[in-house]
């Protein structure tokens, strides 16, 4: 039986059938809802359902609580429809076209123990995307997700971040072996991570190459000539892990910017602890603002629930793009 999936924002609708997921269903409507692992582990596709019945398959309970059950929470990876449904998605636009699309290594950079890497696009064809989406990068025959490091103002150009880690394929590759003009193939964009059309300040959270997506949004912000006031709170084990720190001040010259690194070193300039110690330190109300949150799972988890509960964040303002490291 088919029934009709909504989402509130933008009054978009899919035709769903009992039997598979809300995420699938979206997506072979080409509606980019948000998602990660599609098997129930990462939380990115978790959304709010309005109205409607849903069946809801076995998922990771760290990613949608009993609460969020009790409150209407779902993981659309792992839920169908058992009626016409409802959802509640904040901020969701429905993204430029998911392609598939081979890109040339344009540069291959090391700072610190991160590699950023250059992609250039083919002239011949074009490749839309939102500040703050990512790609998956196709290799060896699976698939790696990455976010974008640049705005699109910066044209015909994809810049990544990729962390070394000993035994992960692809950032062993990306620091020893690709080299330039070597062509790879990625798919994208993907995602929902991007920045809501308000008026509210703004904290930026990360940790490590969490920096990412939130350096393309501030570019993008740059060059739109954004003044909303924003705090970047950027997290790392050591001083000497923070890397492209010399576009900072440049930034803060443009934009209505405060810049916090923590670290655990003892080292001046830096606060000592961790991203959520300064947060909880800094700030007792947050009810107007919004939080952008870029980092590992657990960073993540913690900074949503102190956030949520103890600082009067209101949870719609609360946008996350966890990353789980892949082998
Ligand atoms: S995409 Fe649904 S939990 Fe990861």
């Amino acid at each position: 039986m088919g029934y009709k999936v909504t989402i509130e924002q933008g009054s978009l609708e899919f035709s769903v059938n009992a039997q598979e997921n809300l995420l699938n269903a979206a997506l072979q409507a080409k509606i980019n809802l948000p998602h990660g692992c599609k098997s129930g582990s990462c939380g990115a596709c978790k959304c709010k359902v309005i109205h409607g019945d849903i069946e809801l398959e076995e998922y990771n309970k760290t990613v949608l609580s009993d609460d969020d059950i009790t409150n209407n929470y779902i993981l659309l990876c792992k839920a169908s429809a058992q009626s016409d449904v409802i959802l509640d998605i904040p901020g969701f636009t429905n993204g430029f076209p998911i392609k598939t699309m081979p890109s040339k290594i344009e540069s291959i950079d090391k700072v610190g123990s991160v590699t950023i890497l250059k992609l250039k696009l083919p002239a011949n064809q074009i490749f839309e995307f939102y500040a703050g989406q990512y790609i998956d990068i196709i290799y060896e025959g699976k698939n790696r997700s990455y976010s974008i490091a640049n705005s699109p103002t910066t044209k015909g150009i994809i810049e990544l971040h990729i962390r070394y880690r000993q035994g992960g394929v692809f950032s062993e590759a990306a620091w020893h072996t690709l080299t330039v003009n070597q062509i790879l193939r990625f798919k994208g964009p993907m995602g929902n991570f991007t920045l809501q059309n308000s008026n509210n300040p703004i904290l930026m959270v990360c940790t490590g190459t969490g920096f990412a997506p939130l350096k393309a949004i501030l570019e993008q912000m740059v060059a739109e000539k954004n003044q909303r006031e924003v705090h970047l709170i950027w997290g790392n084990f050591t001083a000497e892990d923070f890397y492209l720190t010399d576009i900072l001040p440049n930034w803060q010259n443009q934009l209505s910017l405060k810049v916090t690194l923590c670290t655990n070193d003892q080292a001046e300039g830096y606060y000592t602890g961790m991203v959520t110690d300064y947060i909880q330190e800094t700030f007792n109300d947050l009810s107007q603002h919004e939080i952008y949150a870029c980092g590992n799972p657990a960073m993540i988890e913690n900074l949503y629930n102190i956030a949520s509960s103890q600082l009067k964040l209101d949870k719609r303002n609360f946008y996350s793009d966890v990353f789980t490291p892949s082998i």
